[in-house]
């Protein structure tokens, strides 16, 4: 009988200590350990370790490139880098309830052609069900397991033999090996370990759903991470339908490219053209809105910026953005009081971006400040104009990358006039695309052009 043991592991790393700590010595945070019994492992003999392995020369070893699985999902597929990868494990991580089991679920649907296991720890077979039949049509080799021990998933996974399991969620499973209740450090690393061999040893994709702690980190530890192969993050905000996909994390494709998401009724639909679906179809004299031209990844998206500027009715100016960074946002406005002499300490300045977006681009700064500027003069920016550049501390306009890929996309989509950085353009062919170039070194520059 393998003997118990007490060990300590720090929730946010997963560092290991033999004795309570007050601060973790690998992450810094106070706080964050917790007592687990784990039972010493079996000292281990090689012939567990399955086939042995001797070294090759790198230009012997081969592979087989249609070894990836399509998910029938475009969005997904670009996500993934081209669809699931035999014996890979991936994580997908998200707030609860913003679409984790209703992503894996369609997919399940939609792989007619292929025998997958899903094993939910969170919800009944009945309610799987419920949610299948909304979804779509149920294929006949979809197989559904309500199960949270390991041992017992990998019996139900030897009757089954699937070709691609699912497991909702890794924080609900726990292993025999260890004592410590579900969602612990050590389970989550143990099941997960135990889900990475199964992966390897059969060459079957395995996707583990994983919850997203409050302040936006994947719960349980970073540990976690390193053993898998991808990280995908599913984000948007709850009340909106607007999802994105991103890889964190892709040792098969890049972590550039985004999926992008809209919840109805009826599930996920893929949204082809999202910056159609993030411009508002405002109207022309609306003051305070400004188009945006942003890029994540490697995805252009156009963004409305809206912002409201009234004068402060109490001694301390409100100041709110949704969707943006406040420290930003202030940053911006002390650049437009100091360097350009707008006024702007004594009123409420609100800001907001189109359909719940959150949305880190730096490029995002130029709109930013000419939608305040917009609403502080009361004179709308045509919503046919959008911008691109980030705000030095100096009022200058900074070139952001990707300028050109932004121009295209703001062409197609039938802009007439694109504000950027002078420094950013000129290496472009400004006659090679049917949209009007405005460049600006400083921001009083996009402010004359705009509202003089
Ligand atoms: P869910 O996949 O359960 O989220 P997670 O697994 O990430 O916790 O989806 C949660 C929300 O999605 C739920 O509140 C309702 C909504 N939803 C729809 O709007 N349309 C649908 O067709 C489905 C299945 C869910
Ligand atoms: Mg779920």
């Amino acid at each position: 009988m393998a003997k118990a043991k007490t060990y300590y592991f720090c929730r946010n790393c997963g560092y290991q200590s033999a004795s309570w700590l007050g601060r973790c010595p690998e992450c810094g945070k106070f706080g964050t350990f917790d007592e687990e019994v784990v039972k010493a492992e079996s000292t281990r003999r090689t012939s567990d370790l399955g086939a042995s392995t001797h070294p090759k020369r790198l230009e012997e070893v081969t592979y087989d490139t249609t070894a990836r699985t399509s998910t029938h999902s475009t969005e997904l597929d670009r996500v993934l880098g081209g669809g699931l990868v035999s014996g890979s494990l991936l994580l997908l991580g998200g707030e609860p309830g913003i679409g984790k089991s209703t992503l894996l679920l369609q997919m399940a649907l939609s792989l007619h052609d292929k025998r997958v296991l899903y094993v939910s720890g969170e919800e009944s077979e009945q309610q799987i069900k419920m949610r299948a039949d909304r979804l779509g049509k149920v294929p006949n080799e979809l197989y559904v397991v309500s199960e949270t021990v390991t041992q017992r998933i990998f019996e139900h996974i030897d009757t089954v033999k699937p070709d691609l399991l699912i497991v909702d969620s890794i924080q609900t499973v726990t292993t025999e090996s260890i004592d410590s209740p579900a969602g612990s450090v050590s389970q989550i690393r143990q099941c997960t370990t135990e889900f990475q061999h199964y992966a390897k040893q059969h060459a079957v994709p395995v996707l583990l759903v994983g919850h997203i702690t409050k302040d936006g980190t994947l719960a349980g530890p970073k540990v976690m991470e390193h053993i898998v192969d991808a990280v995908l993050q599913f984000e948007g905000d709850r009340n909106y339908g607007f999802r994105i996909l991103r890889a964190i994390k892709n040792r098969f494709g890049s972590t550039a490219e985004i999926g992008i998401f809209e919840m109805q009724e009826g599930g996920l639909h893929e949204v082809v053209n999202p910056s159609e679906y993030l411009l508002s179809q405002r109207d022309e004299s609306l003051s305070g809105a400004a188009v945006a031209a942003t890029l994540e990844g490697v995805r252009p998206m156009f963004v409305e910026v809206q912002s409201l500027v009234s004068s402060a009715v109490y001694g301390t100016p409100q100041r709110n953005a949704g969707g943006f960074d406040t420290r930003r946002m202030n940053m911006l406005l002390a650049v437009l009081e100091k360097r350009c002499g707008f006024k702007l300490g004594a009123k409420d300045v609100f800001l907001n971006l189109a359909g719940g977006m959150r949305i880190g681009d730096p490029a995002m700064d130029l709109a930013v400040a000419c939608a305040i500027l917009s609403s502080n003069v009361d004179i709308s920016i045509s919503p046919r104009y959008c911008f691109a550049g980030e705000l030095g501390l100096g009022g200058e306009v900074r070139p952001v990358r990707g300028v050109e890929q932004r121009i295209a996309e703001a062409s197609r989509l039938g802009f007439e006039r694109f504000f950027v950085s002078k420094y950013a353009i000129r290496a472009i062919d400004r006659k090679r695309y049917p949209i009007d170039i405005v460049p600006v070194g400083v921001i009083e520059e996009a402010f004359r052009a705009l509202f003089a």
